[in-house]
C-alpha cells in the first residue's frame, strides 16, 4: 500500500531531501502535505511536482500570492494560512505519516496536534524535543503514536537499539564532525564571517541548523533529544568528535559490546529508513569505501573552546524549563548573528546570562513551557540590545 505523506517544512534542506526520497519510490510514497513558512517560489515548482491535496503557507502574504499563482490552474487543492494552518493541516484523514522538517520552536504545536491526531511522525526538528521532549514522549505513548528519528545521530542510536534490551544499555556514544572550526580557538574565533559559519565540512544544511553546529549547540541539543528519544539519562551520553562522519553514533551495552550505525553522510537515508520503517528499500548512494577511507578518527570535545554544549549538558542535568530557555535563548542569539547583530563567541554568553536569570520550574507544563519560551526571547533581545549599544 502506498504511504501517503505530508511534509512539514518542505523548502528547507530537510524537507527537500525528503521530497527526492520520495520521488525515487513513486510505488511506495506519494505526497498529500506540503507547507511552508514564506518560501513560495520553491513550495510553487514542488506543488508543480507532487501535486499534493494539502497546503499550507505560514505567511499571509506569500499565501495569497501562492493562491493567485494556483488560481491559474485547475487543480483541486485547500490553502491551509497562518500559524493555525499547521495544526489544522495535520488533522486530514488523508495523511498516512508527517515528516516534520519545521525549524525551531514553531513546530511544537503542530507536532503536539499531529500526535493528537494520531498520525505517525517522522521527526527531523530537534527543537521541539529540547523544549518539551517528555511532554512529547508521553502523549505519543497515549495516543499510540511513533516518533520516528530523522536527525542522523537518532536514527543510528535508534538503528543499533533495534531489538535490544534497553534495560542492558550502558552508554550512548553521540558522534559529531566537530563543525567548521574544531582545530579554531577561541580567540580565532571573534570575527568569523557569516559565510565561515555556514561552511559545514560535512553537512548540507540549513542557516539555523549551520550555526548551531558551528558553536556545537546542535550536539547540545542532540543530547537532550536522546535523552527523551530514548529514556536514558544524561549520565550515559557521551559526546565523541569523530571528523569524517562516517559513524552517526554507537550504543554499548553492559558486556562491553559497541554497536555503531555507519553510512556516507547524506540525509536521504535516515529519511528514507524514518518513511520506509520497519522496511529497508534499496539506495542509490554511494557505499563507504573503507580503502579509500582508511582511518576514522574520534576526539573529545574541548568545551572551553565551544561553551554551548557545556550549556545544554547544564540545562540537561537540572531539565524542567532550562531547556526550553536554552532553545529561546540560542534561538535569537542566531539570529542576532545571522543579522550582524551579535559576534559568534557572544552567542554562548548571552545563553548562560539568560539560564542564569531563570527561575527553573521543575515538571513543567506546556503552558509552563511556552511562557518560559517567551520569556528567555525577551531577556536574550534585552542583553544583545545592550550589547550592542555598547
Ligand atoms: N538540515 C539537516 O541536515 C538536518 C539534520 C538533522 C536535523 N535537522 C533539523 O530539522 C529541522 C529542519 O532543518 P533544515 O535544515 O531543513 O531547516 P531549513 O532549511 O531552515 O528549513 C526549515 C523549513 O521550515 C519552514 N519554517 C521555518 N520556520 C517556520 C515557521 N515558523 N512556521 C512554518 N514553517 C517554518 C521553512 O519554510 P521557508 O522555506 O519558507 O523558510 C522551511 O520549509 C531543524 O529542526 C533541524 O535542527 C536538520
Amino acid at each position: 500500500m502506498i504511504q501517503r505523506i505530508a511534509v512539514l517544512g518542505s523548502t528547507g534542506s530537510v524537507g527537500r531531501n525528503t521530497l527526492e526520497v520520495i520521488k525515487a519510490f513513486p510505488h511506495k510514497f506519494c505526497v498529500v502535505g506540503l507547507t511552508t513558512n514564506s518560501r513560495i517560489d520553491i513550495l510553487y515548482q514542488q506543488i508543480r511536482d507532487f501535486q499534493p491535496a494539502l497546503i499550507a503557507v505560514k505567511d499571509e502574504v506569500a499565501a495569497r500570492r501562492l493562491e493567485q499563482r494556483l488560481n491559474l490552474k485547475k487543480y483541486k487543492y485547500k490553502l491551509f494560512v497562518g500559524k493555525e494552518g499547521l495544526k489544522e493541516i495535520v488533522k486530514d484523514k488523508r495523511i498516512d505519516k508527517i515528516l516534520l522538517a519545521i525549524s525551531g520552536a514553531d513546530a511544537l504545536l503542530p507536532l503536539l496536534s499531529a500526535i493528537e491526531n494520531k498520525k505517525d511522525i517522522a521527526l527531523a526538528n530537534k527543537e521541539a524535543l529540547v523544549m518539551a521532549g517528555r511532554i512529547i514522549i508521553e502523549k505519543a505513548k497515549r495516543n499510540k503514536v511513533k516518533i520516528l528519528p530523522v536527525d542522523s545521530e537518532a536514527s543510528a542510536i535508534w538503528q543499533c537499539l533495534e531489538g535490544q534490551d534497553k534495560k542492558k544499555l550502558k552508554n550512548i556514544y553521540l558522534t559529531a564532525s566537530g563543525g567548521p572550526f574544531r582545530r579554531m580557538q577561541r580567540s580565532q574565533l571573534k570575527d568569523i564571517s557569516i559565510n565561515r559559519v555556514l561552511k559545514h565540512p560535512r553537512w548540507k544544511m540549513g542557516k539555523k541548523i549551520s550555526v548551531d553546529s558551528a558553536t556545537l549547540m546542535n550536539k547540545g541539543f542532540e543530547v537532550l533529544e536522546i535523552m527523551s528519544l530514548f529514556n536514558v539519562s544524561l549520565d550515559k551520553i557521551k559526546v565523541v568528535i569523530h571528523p569524517e562522519a562516517i559513524i552517526h553514533s554507537m550504543v554499548e551495552f553492559i558486556d562491553g559490546s559497541i554497536l555503531a550505525q555507519l553510512s556516507v553522510t547524506d540525509m536521504r537515508l535516515p529519511i528514507q529508513y524514518a518513511l520506509s520503517y520497519p522496511r529497508r528499500l534499496p539506495s542509490k548512494l554511494p557505499a563507504i569505501d573503507f580503502f579509500r577511507l582508511k582511518a576514522l578518527h574520534f576526539e573529545k570535545p574541548n568545551l572551553k573552546h565551544f561553551p554551548c554544549l557545556e550549556l545544554a549538558y547544564q540545562a540537561g542535568l537540572k531539565m524542567g524549563t532550562m531547556p526550553a530557555v536554552l532553545n529561546a535563548a540560542n534561538d535569537i542569539s542566531v539570529n542576532a548573528f545571522l543579522e550582524k547583530k551579535l559576534d559568534f563567541v557572544s552567542i554562548p554568553v548571552v545563553i548562560e546570562k539568560v539560564l542564569s536569570r531563570h527561575k527553573n520550574i521543575t515538571n513543567p507544563d506546556l503552558e509552563n513551557i511556552l511562557s518560559a519560551d517567551s520569556w528567555a526571547r525577551d531577556e536574550a533581545k534585552e542583553l544583545i540590545a545592550r550589547l550592542d549599544s555598547r
